[in-house]
């Protein structure tokens, strides 16, 4: 048993007694590359990592669903599945929950009563998708305590519901879908479009590293929206229904017509897509120094066409670009505007690069960044 499979069964005995139903477990993930690309119907390239969330849940008699979060001081909050599922201010931790029961009530599933208890080791505000990880074990366990047979893809789309419905961040399908459909050892290049997931098996030798940079990213719904409304009236002056269907010829055959802004969002989607699929190629390869390269050109487009990293960011890319050298890459993962940067490299180059790391960066307080060596693990599953 893991440190925090026994933590929340612990928590979960001390609030409620005795031992819950089951227990689902549902993985954060790193984007390899693919950024902003899903919800324009393209192409992404994640893969499930190790830390993850626990939801311990009981079936009740009643209707009442009262949650503790183990992590949180034992914070506890309660609703009833009669009455309408609202946000909850005064315990907003618990409303990736909610929102998740919303979206499976919303989406004709019939829904227990429950007691829960939440953990998880997912760093939160870092890009590596703390929120969906939480949606999907939720789902998970519900969809057990109430026998409700839904599959992994079913729980990822309610999962994508919670949180554009409810937590009214309009996300796209990728992080709910690599928490679900994760395998081990492999990465899964997802087309958005038709929700295909292609396992990509990792070069044995190949090293995920990922750099926490400390800056956490506020309350950011508004600036990942708007993006998404450029995207939008992008396809919409191209004429397609998605930039998924757009290509370089006809994006520069429409300049005059298109905002500057949306023309250079809409860039970096269109070179986005054919980089994943790049990179796709170059994985299944063990080609390095082809993946490197897709990571640094991601990189200076999320920088320079779609505005979302931030210059101690943009230098922490830098920094270990430099220090991997050609085989390999790095690049910001996730939604942007903070978070984490992924690297890829050569298991022998991971002692000299975090050197590299250690030396030349800090976070805003001034410490040493959390630096993550994960390997591509398995989505959802339930542990008891
Ligand atoms: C966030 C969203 C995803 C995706 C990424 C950017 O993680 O939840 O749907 O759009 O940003 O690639």
């Amino acid at each position: 048993m893991t440190p925090l499979e026994r933590h929340v069964r612990e928590a979960f005995a001390a609030a409620f007694g005795g031992a819950p139903d089951c227990i689902a477990r549902a993985p954060g993930r790193v984007n390899l590359i693919g950024e902003h690309t899903d919800y324009n119907d393209g192409f992404v390239l994640p893969a499930a990592i190790g830390v993850e969330t626990l939801v311990a849940a009981r079936r009740r008699p009643d209707r009442q669903v009262n949650i503790l979060a183990a992590d949180m001081d034992g914070a506890r909050t309660s609703f009833d599945l009669d009455q309408p599922i609202l946000p909850d201010p005064s315990h907003s931790w618990s409303n990736y929950l909610r929102g998740m029961l919303f979206a499976m009530q919303a989406g004709g599933s019939e829904l227990c009563g429950a007691d829960v208890a939440v953990a998880g080791s997912i760093p939160r505000g870092s890009g590596l998708s703390s929120s969906a990880s939480f949606c999907v074990a939720t789902g998970s366990a519900f969809n057990a305590l109430a026998g409700l047979g839904l599959s992994a893809t079913a729980i990822a789309r309610l999962a994508q519901a919670a949180e554009c419905d409810f937590v009214g961040m309009r996300c796209g399908i990728m992080d709910q879908l690599a928490s679900a459909c994760g395998q081990e050892g492999h990465a899964l290049l997802i087309d958005c479009r038709t929700l295909a997931c292609e396992p990509v098996a990792m070069p044995q030798d190949l090293a995920i590293v990922i750099v926490q940079s400390g800056i956490v990213r506020g309350l950011v719904h508004g600036a990942y929206n708007e993006r998404r409304a450029q995207c939008e009236q992008a396809a919409q002056t191209l004429g397609v229904a998605a930039l998924r269907d757009a290509d370089m010829a006809m994006l520069k055959a429409a300049k005059e017509r298109l905002d500057p802004l949306c023309f250079a969002r809409a860039r970096h989607v269109i070179t986005e897509n054919d980089r994943t699929l790049a990179a796709g190629k170059a994985l299944n390869a063990g080609d390095l120094a082809a993946l490197g390269r897709l990571m640094a050109q991601s990189h200076a487009s999320m920088r320079d066409d779609f505005a979302i990293t931030l210059p101690p960011i943009d230098r922490l890319v830098e920094l270990l670009q430099d220090a991997i050298g050609e085989k390999g890459g790095a690049r910001m993962t996730g939604g942007g505007f903070g978070g984490a940067v992924v690297a890829l490299m050569q298991s022998d180059r991971v002692g000299a690069v975090i050197d590299s790391v250690n030396a030349g960066y800090r976070t805003p307080n001034g410490d040493r960044p959390t630096i993550m060596i994960e390997q591509a693990s398995a989505g959802v599953s339930l542990l008891a």
